[in-house]
């Protein structure tokens, strides 16, 4: 087993206090991250993708470690960005930060907290975060409300990148309610995780919204010597 594999295979990693672009900046993986950013960054020159959804498939191909990686290096690169926990039904980001998933977006969104006393500054991270907050039933009304499309728009004169870690497309509708609402959408694909035919109708559904798909991230590639790595194309 590489080294790399085990560092993933440690507790520590499963509790999303790893973040390989910061703890390994030389890795493979961390220079693919890298490039993920260098394309982004210029597939945005004119600063239109702001709120940026990161889904996928299925759970567990790598979009909160995707997510969270990017932040990181975003945050290095001098930009302001917060990450959102709209994963309202397996929120994760509040293990990745070490806090509980107390005071958060659903708290605000049911107007029992003002936005300054729900969003937190990562000092180990560099980023902002807002996490998922107290579970609702009505996840659906929150996504689809007015005032979380107007949290977007406060947040934007606030921060260079606004990135959203959001529900798989399989199964639940969750992610097409955000896409909707958002001004791109990264799409991470965990190799042999998904099955191919769904996540070319995931593509295919996000596609119909007129929400562009600003790159695919595969994660989780499998290479020669077992090693476990990002690619990303558009
Ligand atoms: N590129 C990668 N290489 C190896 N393991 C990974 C990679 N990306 C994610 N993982 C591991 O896979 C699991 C699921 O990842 P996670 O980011 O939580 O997926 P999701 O948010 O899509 O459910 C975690 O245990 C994570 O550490
Ligand atoms: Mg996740």
């Amino acid at each position: 087993m590489s080294r790399y594999e085990k560092l993933f295979k440690k507790k520590r990693i499963e509790d999303y206090n790893y973040l390989l672009a910061k703890e390994q900046p030389l890795s493979y993986g961390t220079e693919s991250l890298q490039k993920t950013i260098l394309n982004l960054e210029f597939s945005n020159v004119d600063n239109k993708f702001k709120t940026i959804q990161v889904t996928s498939t299925t759970q567990s191909e790598g979009k909160t470690t995707v997510i969270s990686n990017l932040a990181y290096l975003l945050g290095q690169r001098g930009k302001k960005v917060i990450v959102i926990d709209l994963d309202l039904r397996r929120p994760k980001l509040h293990h990745l930060v070490r806090v509980p998933n107390e005071n958060g977006l659903t708290d605000y969104l049911l107007g029992e907290k003002k936005l300054d006393e729900v969003l937190e500054t990562s000092e180990q991270f560099g980023f902002d975060y807002l996490v998922a907050g107290k579970r609702i039933t009505a996840i659906a009304n929150a996504l689809t409300s007015n005032k979380l499309k107007e949290l977007f728009n406060l947040l934007k004169e606030k921060y260079d990148y606004i990135l959203l870690d959001t529900p798989p497309t399989y199964l639940v509708s969750d992610a097409y309610y955000i896409s909707k609402i958002v001004d791109g959408v990264l799409y991470v694909v965990g190799q042999n995780i998904a099955r191919k035919r769904e996540v070319k109708e995931g593509i295919h559904e996000l596609n119909k919204i007129n929400t562009p798909i600003i790159g695919i991230i595969l994660s989780q590639v499998k290479l020669r010597n077992n090693q476990r790595y990002y690619y990303y194309g558009s």
